[in-house]
């Protein structure tokens, strides 16, 4: 059986098949998301593909400058081609789980400035039911306390500040991460997510509904590209 680093290199690589000359594409973040800026970066290197990135976080714009992908900031293009992005999970509906990584927020925004989503993932992301995966929200600090405590009552269930170390995971954007922990229990994902949504304090949620068009997904004896039927790809 493959490891896990090997499939994540497999999907992140086959992803970049839907990358063509002259694109603006949103650059994901994450282990597996890396593999396509770095396929990206070979590509104009050696091949003279020509695209402009977005990363989605600090972290993958410093990968992607290494790469040699010249960037530019979301807020001066008129809209994004397609956005390459990992999950922690996917259901049949093509819903996700995502902010392993902290980078929900932008992750978000990119995705919503995109033509086309492709996630990038192994086999372990690819679920029935959404929530295994502690499901992250990014709060305010100003009301980190009460944002918990109303999470907590509204999801019923344990939901615990990120930690790094001895102090809380700082998002890109100066926020924290609140992690739910629901169980494997998420059967409505779009109603939870407006429900999330409607409390003040929390930034965003990495629920991700409606916003993916295909999987890349590697498992051990294959890499499938899975789309979704009511996505723009179909
Ligand atoms: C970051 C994310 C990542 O895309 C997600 O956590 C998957 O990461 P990986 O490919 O490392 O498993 O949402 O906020």
């Amino acid at each position: 059986m493959a490891d896990v680093e090997s499939l994540k290199r497999e999907a992140g690589i086959e992803a970049c098949k839907f990358v063509l000359d002259g694109m603006k594409v949103g650059l994901g973040t994450g282990s597996t998301v890396k593999h396509t800026v770095i396929e990206l970066g070979r590509r104009i290197r050696d091949e003279g593909l020509k695209i402009t990135g977005v990363p989605t976080s600090l972290a993958t714009e410093k990968l992607a400058i290494e790469c040699g992908i010249p960037l530019v900031e979301l807020s001066s293009v008129d809209g994004l081609d397609i956005v390459i992005d990992g999950a922690d999970e996917f259901d049949p509906d093509f819903h996700l789980v995502k902010g392993g990584g902290a980078a929900l927020l932008r992750e978000k925004i990119v995705a919503q400035e995109s033509d086309i989503m492709v996630v990038v993932a192994d086999e372990r992301k690819k679920v029935n039911v959404l929530g295994a995966f502690p499901l992250p929200i990014e709060i305010t600090p100003f009301s980190q306390s009460a944002t918990v405590r109303a999470l907590n009552r509204i999801l019923d269930c344990r939901v615990n500040i990120r930690m790094s170390g001895d102090g809380p995971v700082i998002t890109d954007n100066n926020n924290m991460i609140a992690d739910a922990h629901m169980g494997p229990k998420i059967e409505d994902p779009i109603s939870l997510e407006s429900e999330i949504l409607k409390l003040a304090g929390v930034v965003q949620v990495g629920l991700f509904t409606n916003m993916c068009d295909a999987v890349v997904l590697a498992s051990s004896n294959k890499v499938e590209t899975i789309v979704n039927p009511n996505g723009k790809l179909a």
